[in-house]
């Protein structure tokens, strides 16, 4: 299978998945719409921070919160302390077992070995802290945190707004920038964002992270 296909094959897998979850959508937090729209934003930023980005950064841009649709009780969202060291490991559950179901389905398709390594690798990394991430050297997974986080605004964090309030919005929001690497946080202040709480709410917490 050429990239393109595997990528290809990989939406066509999430919108299946979808189909699928859609009788358990209220479990889902975002809803299995949400999930997709999600996915899909998060692959499109990837591409605009990236000309060239390789089939491994775009499969995990679209997998990368698979755990979501298919762990039952894993898209409800986390309800404690977001500056918590059980939210640290909440979130790495979350990246191991989207990264443990997305090595076996890309195994079962028979793709090569390097793509899984790498997958794997992006997708289990994805919601580390900051120096963690700074720590790989690794181009691709800062591109997939930044993208990650760009897209925030434009989904997960318009339904998070709704359903748990400003404050809370805000404590994930400087979890997500927290983590950010520089050169995103630098692009942000550009990022135009549609609502205009989360507008304030960027502006807020990017002065408390860039001091
Ligand atoms: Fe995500």
């Amino acid at each position: 299978m050429i990239n393109k296909e595997i990528v290809e094959w990989c939406t066509g897998i999430i919108n299946k998945l979808c189909e699928e979850n859609r009788f358990r959508n209220k479990e889902i937090q975002q809803g299995v719409d949400g999930e997709k729209e999600h996915a899909i934003t998060v692959l499109s930023w990837v591409k605009k921070l990236e000309k060239h980005p390789s089939v491994a950064l775009r499969i995990s841009a679209l997998f990368h919160d698979i755990d979501r649709l298919v762990t039952p009780g894993a898209g409800r969202g986390f309800a404690g302390d977001r500056k918590s060291e059980e939210y640290l490991l909440h979130k790495k559950m979350h990246a191991k077992r989207s990264a443990d179901y997305t090595s076996q389905k890309l195994k079962e398709m028979g793709i090569e070995e390097s793509i899984i390594i790498k997958t794997r690798f992006l997708i289990e990394h994805h919601d580390d802290i900051l120096e963690e991430i700074s720590s790989y050297k690794d181009k691709d997974l800062e591109i997939l945190v930044a993208a990650d986080a760009f897209s925030w605004f434009s989904t997960t964090g318009i339904n998070l707004l709704k359903s748990e309030g400003e404050e809370r919005t805000k404590d994930k929001l400087r979890f997500i920038l927290s983590k950010t690497p520089k050169f995103a946080l630098e692009l942000l202040p550009e990022v135009k964002i549609n609502n205009l709480v989360l507008e304030n709410l960027k502006k807020h917490v990017l002065k408390e992270i860039i001091k």
